[in-house]
């Protein structure tokens, strides 16, 4: 799918001691010069009253400033991408494929300057860093690529007419891309890479904790060639941006990543304006599983247990938030994970024995540990990592694992390292399985069995967009295992998958009597 010659980023090795020396050198250097965001409209920054930007793991650590962008800028912005959206649409999707690409390898000669500026204001590891740059730079081209193979030109329609039937694919519009802070430069780069690929001008609308990033993905967009006025960025307070644009009948549609209540927010402004029924392309929430049965190699899932739930301190919407083991190996299998959570290692996510970063921000942080102490009041704590001294610098949160009656407990979804457990019988899976579609949510889910009967019988009842078996559940990788989930957990299509683009276009018929 991604064409002659075209194959996912290598990305860094962090494994190999020179490649890593250079690489740390490299984002030293990047971490000596100034770090700013404001809006870019037309290619050109917005001056106004600059904020400061702390990181999430040390809140005395200045990231850089942002100048956030008022609704009259964003106004201003959508005036332009108006404008501009017919002449993109207009350029022979090869050569906006062309600028993508352009701007992928771009992100790479960048590389060291984007995952510093990801590690410091994201509070991302150094591995998840590689990971999210790596991830961004698949999405760019493999959109590029399905520009190319479905946007080129006309698909003919043979058929029994006799006249010359066609079918050709356009932009819609202006598109609002939303996008979150665990992704900052992976999700926000898919989703304006994939509206700019199918021809609309872009709005971009980054997470308020993570403007830096996109100012600096936005600038290389530009200097890959899309045009100053086919994509916008608009750091700033969601309502403020949202209420300037979602109620205005001349948006095109709105790609949005992050929780189903800001999804049916966005779904219901858009339902209220006049004008044309536009996508909402959302991707939410999840209350996802792992179901362990007493076939499972315990150190596999003890492996894949600290990887879905404590990999980027949980922040990821694929997380594992509850694992259902079988009670025959609970007792076995909750103590080998527990002990493994003893040995995670919280800190500075820029040294590479981080296991464990920070939480986003206080409010993170606040919200995490209220449902701690809720669960601390409810549930048994059965594992804990230790939170050390130095972490009272930024907003940390230790992982910690409680058993749990069932899934229905939880209520919503807890966005950090929290593992909840619960134990089910032999002869239950079905029941274990219909709680988890119960939860309403279906975005991932793990199954650990050596009996195919049984791995197939789940599959078989699971409803969910992304199911993993005897592995990990979390990082999905553009091109072969496109990502996102149905129900509560998104509106489809899926991201980095070969349908994806279609929902930024509409589809306009030819007939030719010949
Ligand atoms: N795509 C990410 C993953 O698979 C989650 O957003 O982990």
């Amino acid at each position: 799918l991604f064409g002659e010659g075209r194959k996912n980023s290598d990305g860094y090795d962090i494994t190999d001691a020179p490649s890593l020396l250079i690489l740390r050198e490299a984002m030293a250097q990047a971490e000596k010069e100034p770090w700013t965001a404001a809006p870019l409209v037309g290619g050109a920054p917005v001056a106004g009253k600059a904020m400061a930007v702390y990181s999430p793991a040390d809140r005395g650590y200045k990231v850089g400033d942002v100048t956030l962008a008022t609704a009259d800028t964003a106004k201003d912005a959508f005036e332009r991408a108006l404008r501009a959206q017919p002449l993109w649409d207009d350029v022979p999707a090869t050569d906006r494929a062309a600028a993508l690409e352009r701007a992928a390898d771009l992100y790479e000669a960048h590389g060291a300057r984007l995952m510093a500026i990801v590690m410091r204001e994201a509070g991302k590891t150094l591995a998840d860093a590689v990971a999210e740059l790596r991830e961004a730079v698949d999405f760019l081209r493999y959109y590029a690529a399905m520009a190319r193979a479905d946007f080129a030109g006309p698909t003919d329609l043979p058929g029994p007419t006799g006249e010359i039937d066609q079918i050709r694919l356009h932009g819609r519009g202006v598109f609002l891309c939303i996008s979150p802070w665990n992704f900052p430069l992976a999700i926000f780069s898919g989703q304006v890479a994939a509206a700019l690929a199918a021809g609309n001008a872009v709005l971009a609308k980054p997470a308020e904790q993570t403007p830096i990033i996109a100012y600096e993905a936005v600038k290389l967009l530009h200097a890959a060639g899309v045009p100053a006025d086919a994509v916008h960025l608009l750091p700033g307070d969601g309502p403020t941006i949202g209420n300037a644009l979602l109620s205005d009948p001349r948006l095109g549609g709105v790609a949005f990543t992050g929780s189903t209540d800001t999804a049916r927010l966005i779904n219901r402004k858009l339902a209220d304006r006049d004008g044309p029924i536009v996508p909402l392309i959302a991707e939410t929430g999840g209350q996802n599983a792992m179901i362990v049965d007493s076939s499972a190699l315990p150190e596999q899932v003890t492996r894949d247990v600290l990887i879905s739930s404590f990999q980027s301190a949980g922040q990821r919407c694929s997380a594992l938030r509850c694992l259902f083991v079988q009670e025959d190996v609970a007792d076995k299998q909750i103590a080998m994970i527990a002990g493994a959570m003893k040995e995670l290692k919280m800190g500075d996510p820029a040294f590479l024995s981080t296991d464990v970063g920070p939480v986003i921000d206080a409010e993170a942080k606040a919200a995490l540990n209220a449902h701690i102490a809720d669960m601390s009041k409810t549930a048994k704590k059965v594992g804990e990592t230790p939170l050390p001294a130095a972490c009272d610098k930024g907003t940390f949160v230790a992982p910690m694992a409680f058993e749990i009656p069932n899934i229905d407990v939880l209520k919503t979804e807890h966005f950090g390292p929290i593992l909840h457990i619960v134990r089910f019988k032999a002869g239950e899976i079905d029941s274990v399985v219909d709680a988890i579609n119960g939860t309403g949510f279906g975005l991932t889910c793990a199954v650990h069995s050596r009996i195919d009967e049984t791995v197939t019988r789940v599959l078989k009842r699971l409803r969910v967009g992304n199911a993993y078996v005897n592995r990990n559940q979390i990082g999905a990788i553009v091109g072969v295992q496109p990502f996102g989930g149905e129900g509560l957990s998104g509106t489809g299509p899926k991201a980095g998958g070969p349908r994806y683009l279609h929902r930024f276009a509409v589809e306009r018929t030819v007939s030719i009597d010949t």
